[in-house]
């Protein structure tokens, strides 16, 4: 690698989960106890609002006692060494990433997508208008925007919904000289079909850092298992 190259990193629930954050798929996971078409589609939130901004009251609560773990700051510290570009995508809708990055600045071009969205932002439905929120949310509220009652919703891309950044996202895969998937699943897209793009194009160099193989393992040329907090630093530590 160049300090000048594009290092494009895309992150999941696996990272988070040493802070205390529990993932979707794993046994004990966020999806075992919860019904995905109930609390992450727009219908479910048109049949049950009270129960999705019940399911996302406590995650936003839960974030104030989570701290971000050694494999974000590994990337935190990547980024306020490498003179190349950093295009951090997450799939992540904690601020544990953005946390990470306090008191670093860049040494390059650096830029975080959070591409489903962000648990400390509400979304007025009327208008559209995204807010910073980091209490609980309740069909009580009235938005600051329309000054309506009941419009607004967690700001998170639920399932058949379009998720974020997805121009940037492109462009940054484009220039990517370095790929590297940290603690996803691979299970959900658009997310899921970056690796298979980038190896079909055969740029970059692709690396997947996870407990296990995820789905589309085959397609990532360097693979590491382990906990985020031991294999992501020493991934890093070396650039
Ligand atoms: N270190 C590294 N990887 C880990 C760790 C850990 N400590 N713990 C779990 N993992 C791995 C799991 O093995 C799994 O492959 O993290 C992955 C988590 O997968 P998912 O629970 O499916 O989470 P994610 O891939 O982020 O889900 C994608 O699905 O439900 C939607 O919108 C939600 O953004 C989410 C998307």
């Amino acid at each position: 690698m160049r300090n000048t190259d594009t290092i494009v990193i895309l992150t999941g629930a696996g990272i988070s989960a040493e802070s205390g954050l529990q993932t979707f798929r794993a046994e004990d996971g966020l999806w075992c106890g919860h019904k995905v078409e109930e609390v992450a589609t727009p219908e479910g939130f048109a049949r049950n609002p009270q129960k999705v901004q019940q399911f996302y009251n406590m995650r936003r609560a839960q974030l104030q006692d989570v701290s971000p773990n050694a494999a974000h700051q590994a990337i935190a510290g990547l980024a306020g060494r490498w003179r190349g570009e950093i295009v951090l995508i997450t799939q992540n809708v904690d601020d544990l990433h953005q946390r990470a990055m306090e008191g670093v600045t860049p040494k390059g071009n650096y830029a975080c997508y959070p591409m489903h969205g962000s648990l400390k932002r509400v979304r007025c439905t009327a208008s559209e208008e995204v807010s910073e929120w980091d209490s609980d949310l309740s069909a009580e509220h009235t938005c600051l925007c329309c000054n309506l009652r009941g419009t607004l919703r967690p700001d998170i891309v639920w399932f058949g919904e379009m998720p974020y950044f997805l121009e940037e996202i492109g462009a940054a895969l484009d220039r990517a000289t370095l790929f590297v998937s940290i603690g996803t699943s691979g299970s959900v897209y658009p997310a899921a079909g970056f690796v298979q793009q980038l190896r079909l194009e055969k740029r970059a160099h692709l690396v997947e850092l996870n407990l296990e193989p995820s789905a589309g393992s085959q397609y990532f040329h360097e693979r590491h298992y382990g906990k985020a907090t031991e294999i992501v630093p020493v991934f890093f530590g070396g650039m």
